[in-house]
C-alpha cells in the first residue's frame, strides 16, 4: 500500500507476472468509473491524480469506449509513419549535434537534458503533429511547459491552454485541408465508423500524444546515455557490436523506465490473484509500478546490475502491456538509437561530469530519469 499525493491509499503491484496478469485482463481499469466519489466529487482528489485520472482520453478508458479513442491515434502511428519519420529524426539529430559541437569547442560542461535527450523529442512530436512553422516557438516552449515541475499552477494552466489553443487551431486548419500529418490521420481515422469523435475528443487524444511522447522520451534517451557513459564495459561491448544498442536500451529500460509508474487502475470488482494470493475490493485504487516489475528478483538474476547481455533484458514493462500498451513505442525506440547511436559517434571521448548519485531526479512518482546531465564533450 503506499500513500499517493493528496493522501489516496493505492495498492502498489510490484511482481513482474502480477502486473502483467492485471493489466492484461479484464479484473482492473483505468476508467476511474470505477472509483467511488472520484466523478461526484465526494472523494477529495486534486492535483497530479485529477490531472492523470480525469481527462476522458484513451489511456483512461477500456473496452470499446477505449478502441474508439484509441484507433485514430494508433491510425496516426502507423510503420509506415515511422519510416516516414525516420529521415526527419536523423535530421532533428543531427542538427542537435552540430549544436553540441559548437558548444563542445568551448572546453566547458554541457547539460545533455536541454541541449539533446528533450530537444529531439520535442522537435519529434512538432514534427509529427505538423505544427506550422510559424507557431513551432510557441508551441515549443508551451510544451516545455506542460514538464516544469517547478512551476505553479498558474503556469502550468497557461502552458495547457496554450497547447490546446495551437491544436484547436491545427484541428481547424486540418479540418478544411488534411495533410501528411498526425492531426490529419487522427482527423480522418476519427470520423470514421458510426460514432466519430467530437472536436473536444480529438483535442483531448492529441494532448495525450504530447505528453505521453515527450516526458519519456527525454527519460530513455537520457538514462541510457548515463548508463553508456558510467559503464565503459558495457560501452565497449555496444561499441565493438558484441551487444546491440537496442540490447543496451532495453536493459535501460528495464533497470530505469523513463515512467515508474502511470497512474492508475481500479478493481471494477473483488477478485482473487490465485496465482500471488492476493485479494482486491472493488473500487480500490491500484497502481502499476514499472520500475520495481523491472527489477523483480523472481525474473533477472541480479536485477540492480546493467548487463546488456542479460538474456532477461526485455522482460520489463516499460512500454506497458496489454490493450494500453503504448502505440508510440516504435517510434520512440526508433528516436532513441537514431540519437544515441549518432550521439556515441560524434562524441567518443564524452564523460560525465558529476557523481551518477549527484544527478537530479524529477521529484515525481511517475517520471523517471534525471533532470540534468552534465557533461564534457571532449
Ligand atoms: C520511451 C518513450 C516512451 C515510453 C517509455 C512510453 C511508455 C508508455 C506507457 C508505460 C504507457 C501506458 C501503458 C499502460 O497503461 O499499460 C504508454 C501509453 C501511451 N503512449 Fe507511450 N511511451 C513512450 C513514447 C511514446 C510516444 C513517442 C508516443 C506517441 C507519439 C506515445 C503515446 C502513447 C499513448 C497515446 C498512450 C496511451 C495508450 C492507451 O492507453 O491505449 N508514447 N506509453
Amino acid at each position: 500500500m503506499a500513500v499517493l499525493p493528496g493522501g489516496v491509499q493505492a495498492r502498489v503491484v510490484v511482481a513482474y507476472d502480477l502486473a502483467q496478469r492485471l493489466a492484461a485482463g479484464n479484473d482492473v481499469s483505468r476508467n476511474a468509473d470505477h472509483w467511488p466519489g472520484f466523478r461526484d466529487g465526494s472523494l477529495a482528489v486534486d492535483g497530479v491524480l485529477r490531472q492523470w485520472a480525469g481527462p476522458r482520453n484513451a489511456l483512461n478508458a477500456e473496452g470499446e469506449e477505449h478502441a474508439r479513442l484509441r484507433a485514430p491515434i494508433q491510425a496516426g502511428l502507423t510503420p509506415r509513419r515511422v519510416r516516414e519519420m525516420t529521415p526527419v529524426i536523423e535530421t532533428i539529430v543531427e542538427e542537435a549535434l552540430n549544436d553540441l559541437e559548437i558548444l563542445a569547442a568551448d572546453p566547458g560542461i554541457v547539460d545533455l537534458v536541454p541541449a539533446f535527450a528533450l530537444r529531439i523529442p520535442q522537435q519529434v512530436v512538432t514534427r509529427l503533429m505538423g505544427v506550422p512553422s510559424s507557431r513551432m516557438g510557441q508551441f515549443g516552449r508551451a510544451a516545455t511547459g506542460l514538464f516544469d515541475t517547478s512551476a505553479g499552477p498558474a503556469d502550468m494552466q497557461r502552458s495547457m491552454d496554450t497547447v490546446l489553443a495551437l491544436l484547436g487551431e491545427m484541428v481547424a486548419a486540418r479540418r478544411t485541408r488534411l495533410g501528411d500529418d498526425l492531426v490529419s490521420d487522427l482527423i480522418r481515422a476519427a470520423g470514421q465508423g458510426n460514432d466519430p469523435l467530437s472536436d473536444e475528443e480529438l483535442l483531448a487524444q492529441l494532448m495525450l500524444v504530447v505528453i505521453a511522447a515527450t516526458e519519456t522520451t527525454v527519460h530513455a534517451i537520457g538514462t541510457l546515455i548515463v548508463h553508456l557513459l558510467t559503464q565503459p564495459a558495457q560501452r565497449a561491448l555496444v561499441v565493438s557490436g558484441e551487444a546491440s544498442l537496442e540490447d543496451a536500451l532495453d536493459e535501460s529500460l528495464r533497470l530505469q523506465p523513463p515512467a515508474a509508474s502511470v497512474p492508475l487502475r481500479f478493481a471494477v470488482r473483488d477478485f482473487d490473484d490465485a496465482a500471488s494470493g492476493q485479494t482486491f475490493r472493488k473500487g480500490e485504487p491500484i497502481l502499476i509500478h514499472t520500475a520495481a516489475a523491472g527489477i523483480d528478483p523472481s525474473v533477472h538474476t541480479a536485477p540492480g546490475v546493467y548487463d546488456v547481455r542479460r538474456p532477461t533484458r526485455r522482460k520489463h514493462l516499460a512500454f506497458g502491456h496489454g490493450p494500453h500498451v503504448c502505440p508510440g513505442a516504435p517510434l520512440a525506440r526508433r528516436e532513441v538509437i537514431i540519437a544515441v547511436s549518432r550521439w556515441l559517434n560524434r562524441f567518443p571521448k564524452a564523460r560525465l561530469a558529476a557523481d551518477t548519485q549527484q544527478l537530479p531526479q524529477p521529484p515525481s512518482f511517475i517520471a523517471n530519469g534525471f533532470t540534468k546531465i552534465p557533461v564534457r564533450l571532449g
